[in-house]
């Protein structure tokens, strides 16, 4: 067993983890990251699968993602836009393909209209809320206790329209049913990303991708720590007090001031705090839960979609693959395709085959882009609901009533015991964005209490 003794350990090494412990060391603390894994980067992961590039993780960037860009820049790495010439593809519930241009699908104009005043509607409510704090907002409560399903359902009696409003927060995002998650959940995912008009511009929200790949962030962020990441140590135990705190690793002990859980917090309880946790906390983590899509990469010899005049963009609510993209890597003369399956479809073709499964899911690339698209040379299907250190994708949300009801304690530290997480962001929440954004405040957090030389309060 190795014995260290540093001012912070840091438990996890995504995203999050390795910006707040690059940030407190250059700032002259001394750190260790534990990590469960045996590779840094989280939820961000780039790997080769049979000769092809694939992003198995996060990977676009959007121009309002200021700190992702800021950090980028600064360890020098270079973006591409994704593809996007030519037409996008939508499927109506009748299963009838058609070809448009611009954000809104080419739907009957009264479908279209109720569409339009949706946005302008859900764009003024998401323009007064503050991400970092939704549960301020004078209906905080009242929008908290409506499911996203239920209050659409009160706008509108267009089932189209409805269902893919529904789908820009629900599917796309969160990736849980409208019916798991409240409208304020709902507002919070847009205010995080500037406004619901944002959501609906694929062009703005999937903008560009990194060359080589987004793991790099993490890969260069883990290379200024040396010595003081140790892979392979799950952290199931964390003893705390007034003195510090102690986390034990598989073969590494950390004796530190402070404690950063830089995880999922869906993934606390598999610590044993001792003491345990006071009950808000305690509480609370249990109205958190993971969404869950399937991420599903298809290789081609070439991008054929292109010779049709595609830009590969695709959506519908009603298929199987409710949004899938060209997803060619930088400089590549292969064509990729990358598409989503999401929530409660997600968990219905992991109920088949794995033979079944591919079919199903090739069909319907097949209903947007033809019958070419069931043929891929690569593919794979990133399944981070069986990845024990993540166990879904992308993020965490609340149950209904979850966010206003506790909202405002998700970062609040436990005496030497802080939390930072994608997970828990207000701009850039589920996104890399706010994983640096939450790294960079636990760290400036960490920074004011040690200048007041007093540990923060217990809740
Ligand atoms: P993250 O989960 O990455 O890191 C936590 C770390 O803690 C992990 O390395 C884990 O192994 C470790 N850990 C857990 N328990 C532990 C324990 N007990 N002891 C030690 N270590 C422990 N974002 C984006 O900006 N653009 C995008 O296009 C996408 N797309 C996307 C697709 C898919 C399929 C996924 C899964 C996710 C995305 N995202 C995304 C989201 C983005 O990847 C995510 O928000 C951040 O990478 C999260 O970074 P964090 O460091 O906060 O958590």
């Amino acid at each position: 067993m190795t014995e260290l003794v540093r001012d912070v350990v840091i438990i996890g090494a995504g995203a999050t983890g390795l910006t707040a412990a690059t940030t407190l060391k250059k700032a002259g603390a001394s750190v260790a990251v534990l990590e469960a894994r045996d590779r840094v980067g989280g939820r961000l992961w780039t790997d080769d699968i049979e000769g092809a590039m694939l992003e198995i993780g996060g990977q676009w960037v959007s121009p309002d993602q200021s700190a992702l860009i800021e950090t980028l820049d600064e360890l020098g790495l270079e973006t591409f836009s994704r593809y996007r010439e030519g037409e996008s593809v939508y499927v109506d519930a009748a299963g009838q393909r058609r070809r448009f241009t611009g954000d809104i699908f080419p739907v009957a104009p009264e479908t279209e209209r109720i569409m339009n005043e949706l946005i302008e509607r859900l764009d003024a409510m998401v323009a007064e809320i503050d991400p970092d704090a939704p549960w301020e907002h004078p209906n905080a409560r009242e929008w908290d206790k409506i499911s996203w399903e239920a209050w659409l359902e009160q706008q509108t009696d267009d089932a189209e329209a409805l269902a893919n409003i529904a789908m820009f927060t629900g599917a796309a995002m969160l990736t849980k049913p409208a019916h798991a998650f409240s409208l304020l959940q709902s507002l919070l995912m847009a205010a995080s990303a500037g406004s619901f008009t944002h959501l609906v511009d694929a062009d703005f929200i999937l903008d560009k991708r990194v060359i080589g790949g987004l793991q790099q962030v993490p890969i260069r962020l883990a290379e200024r720590l040396g010595d003081d990441l140790f892979l392979e140590q799950p952290v199931l135990r964390l003893e705390h007090g007034d003195d510090g705190v102690v986390a034990h690793g598989r073969s590494v002990t950390v004796r530190a001031k402070r404690a950063i859980l830089a995880l999922a917090p869906t993934l606390y309880h598999r610590i044993s705090f001792e003491p345990a946790l006071p009950r808000i906390p305690q509480q609370m983590h249990q109205h958190l839960s993971m969404g869950f899509v399937i991420k599903v990469h298809a290789v081609y010899e070439r991008p054929f979609w292109r010779d049709a005049g595609l830009s590969g963009t695709a959506f519908s609510p009603f298929q199987l693959v409710h949004e899938a993209y060209d997803n060619t890597n930088h400089g590549d003369e292969r064509g990729t395709l990358v598409g989503f399956v999401s929530d409660q479809n997600a968990d219905d073709v992991f109920r088949l085959s794995d033979e079944e499964r591919r079919t199903s899911i090739l069909e319907s690339l097949a209903t947007y882009y033809g019958d070419e698209a069931k043929h891929p040379v690569v593919y794979y299907e990133s399944d981070w609901g069986a990845e024990e250190w993540t166990r879904g994708a992308y993020a965490a949300s609340f149950d209904l009533g979850g966010l206003q009801r506790y909202g405002a304690d998700l970062r609040r530290p436990i005496g030497p015991i802080h939390f930072a997480c994608s997970d828990m962001a207000g701009a850039g929440y589920q996104h890399v964005d706010g994983a640096i954004r939450m790294g960079r405040l636990v760290a400036a957090q960490i920074a004011e209490q040690d200048a007041k030389g007093a540990q923060g309060p217990r809740a």
